[in-house]
């Protein structure tokens, strides 16, 4: 495969490599590699093939400054033409974890183990953003701030997917952020509410946000989803509950 070039299987002694899967994304194509060196000892790595090359060394950019600033995101074994090569993360994408919380959910509805969780997304958003602000001089976002983008291990958090970052304000990235929980399926039920407000009382707390602000973000969301998605379900009035 010419993606593999010769001088990385001889710095690293690959011998033999093998595609293990596709993880699911809606922008690029994202394997999950495994490699066998010559002493016969096998790991495995990520190969994420972009779209466009614009975005990968934007991605490559980013990563680099994040990984070298201590943050917990993968690091990068190789750029090359139009893809990365990234360490695998072996964890749980934060959306299976949170589907499987819901599932599972008992009384209380957000019990210690989501907290934990969730004061460590809270910490991961505050370096990143500061990270970001120090390194560009203004106000970076994540933009895509779905779950999916997440990777949780052992309730460390990591971060991945940073293509669309731009500037904005926190209380954007957190509003959308509370959108896309509330309208994964099933949408708008209770226990998603209660989560919304575990995310309110942690992470805008920690951020030192105004939840009205973020609220009025919410609602921005949902209009822009309910439009491009044709969903007369998602409507802001199912909201207010939570103002
Ligand atoms: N380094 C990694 N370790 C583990 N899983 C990863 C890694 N990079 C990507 N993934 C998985 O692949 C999916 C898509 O990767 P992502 O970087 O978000 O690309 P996209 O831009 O296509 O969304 C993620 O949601 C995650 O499940
Ligand atoms: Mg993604």
């Amino acid at each position: 495969m010419q993606m593999f070039k010769r001088d990385l299987c001889k710095e690293w002694n690959i011998i033999s490599w093998r595609c293990q899967k596709e993880f699911y994304s809606k922008k690029n194509k994202v394997f999950l590699y495994n490699f066998t060196g010559s002493q016969g000892e096998s790991w495995d790595w990520v190969i994420k093939e972009y779209r466009n090359r614009h975005a990968m060394s934007k991605e490559a950019q980013i990563i680099q400054a994040l990984y070298a600033e201590g943050l917990a995101v993968p690091k990068i074994i190789a750029a090359g033409d139009g893809h990365l090569i990234l360490e695998y993360l072996p964890g749980k994408n934060l959306l299976t974890w949170f589907e499987e919380q819901e599932k599972e959910a008992q009384q209380p509805a957000i019990n210690e183990g989501i907290t934990t969780v969730l004061e460590q997304l809270a910490s991961w958003l505050a370096d990143f953003y500061n990270i970001m602000h120090r390194k560009y001089g203004y106000s970076i976002v994540l933009n895509d701030v779905n779950l999916r983008n997440f990777i949780v291990i052992e309730e460390k958090i990591f971060g991945l997917d940073f293509e669309d970052c731009c500037a904005g304000t926190k209380e954007e990235d957190l509003g959308r952020l509370c959108a896309f929980i509330l309208t994964y399926d099933p949408v708008f039920t209770f226990w998603k509410y209660q989560f919304v407000l575990a995310i309110k009382d942690i992470i805008v707390k920690k951020l030192n946000l105004s939840w009205d602000v973020v609220f009025e973000e919410i609602e921005k969301e949902l209009q822009r989803m309910s439009q491009r998605r044709q969903r007369p379900d998602i409507s802001i009035e199912r909201i207010n509950v939570i103002k």
